[in-house]
């Protein structure tokens, strides 16, 4: 039996585990090490921001965001219904309201188009959600929300080393917030960051992030914030990945393309756009479509991958058609057609950087098999 290919793998071998050995050396284990500033300084100058905050993970900076912009109760946020619920749960946690728009069916990215129509008076944000390797088109996005006096806060998780008409993914949002879950192109196990040019935003966010502790008493509190800290064993981490993130998007860059070569010729699916005319994918993960034409969906054609030993992840669950939400009330009657087709037709293949040639021949081996 060959060994099983999981859905992703990362690359550890440069300078963490020097690194490491270097929080346990002086025993700075805790978030209040010297690699979480050099971590966060670095990090918001490859993006060109004036402030980065380091949190637990990708999930919680979109907490801190949501909450530092003061959403509050009726507030409406307008964002992609195809998206991880991270970004509907900061939103509707704070009890505000996410309002949805589809996705294009090309790109998977929230239709920039429809978001004019879903302005009301209520409306504080939008939230632009950049999707598996290509950003959403922000020039548009950008003029609506300077248009209504609305904010941006841009979710670029799945962008690092991704730019929009050559500007960094994360340069965008009034805040903007990156991921660095293992999956990612930098990761620091569990991780995330929040970057903005605002002092004011910043500094709500590192308190935020620090159980909103206070200056010159520490234990009181004027609001409730979160332990959201990110250990000095994760930032160093994140540090040797981040001295290698151009060789890692290179990386992935020949994965996609191998992967794009060789199943070209499989009849019944689409496979992921490598350009539109503002970006190059940055191939987060290698996403495949199945054609309407084909007798059946993505859950069987996992199954199918499994049992040949391929790792795969659906792709996201629309909002609109969460359980949670609607239990809520939340979008009832609303549909999304492109997201809902994608959800049950979409899914990827490892596409972790640890992936190796031999890896990939066998992924298109069994995809073809699957496919035949
Ligand atoms: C678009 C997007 N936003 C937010 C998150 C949440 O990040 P985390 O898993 O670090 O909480 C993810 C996770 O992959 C994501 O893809």
């Amino acid at each position: 039996m060959t060994a099983f290919i999981p859905v992703n793998e990362p690359v550890l071998d440069g300078n963490e585990r020097k690194y490491l050995n270097q929080c346990i050396d002086t025993g700075w284990i805790s978030s209040e090490g010297p690699f979480i500033r050099d971590f966060e300084s670095r990090f918001a100058d490859r993006v060109g921001r004036r402030h980065g905050v380091a949190v637990c993970n990708g999930s919680a900076a979109l907490d801190a965001a949501c909450a530092a912009l003061d959403l509050g109760f009726g507030d409406e946020v307008i964002m992609p219904t195809f998206t991880i619920i991270s970004c509907a749960a900061a939103v509707s946690r704070l009890g505000a309201i996410p309002v949805l728009v589809d996705c294009d069916a090309a790109t998977w990215n929230m239709e920039v188009s429809a978001i004019e129509s879903r302005i009301t008076s209520r409306t504080r944000a939008i939230m632009a959600v950049h999707i598996y390797g290509l950003p959403v088109d922000m020039d548009p996005l950008l003029e609506v929300a300077l248009r209504h006096g609305i904010k941006v806060i841009e979710d670029a998780a799945e962008m690092i080393g991704q730019t929009y008409r050559g500007k960094p993914c994360g340069s965008f949002g009034d805040v903007s917030t990156f991921s660095f879950y293992p999956n990612k192109h930098v990761t620091t196990g569990e991780g995330g960051m929040i970057l903005t040019d605002d002092d004011a935003t910043a500094e709500r966010c590192r308190g935020l992030r620090n159980l909103a502790m206070k200056a010159p008493r520490r234990f009181v509190h004027d609001e409730l914030g979160w332990n959201f800290r990110m250990t000095n064993m994760q930032a160093a981490v994140g540090l040797a990945q981040l001295e290698r993130l151009e060789e890692f998007v290179q990386r992935k860059r020949r994965i996609f393309e191998r992967y794009s070569e060789q199943l070209a010729g499989i009849a019944g699916i689409g496979l992921p756009v490598p350009s539109t005319d503002y970006a190059a994918n940055v191939n987060w993960v290698y996403g495949v479509v199945i054609d309407d034409s084909v007798p059946f969906d993505a859950d069987e054609a996992m199954g199918r991958l499994a049992q040949k030993g391929i790792g795969t992840r659906p792709f996201f669950w629309p909002m609109h058609e969460q359980p949670v939400y609607r239990s809520m009330g939340l979008f009832a009657g609303e549909r999304y057609p492109n997201a809902e087709r994608i959800a049950r037709r979409g899914f990827y293949l490892p596409s972790g950087l640890a992936l190796t040639d031999d890896q990939i021949n066998r992924v298109v081996e069994a995809v073809a098999e699957v496919f035949a």
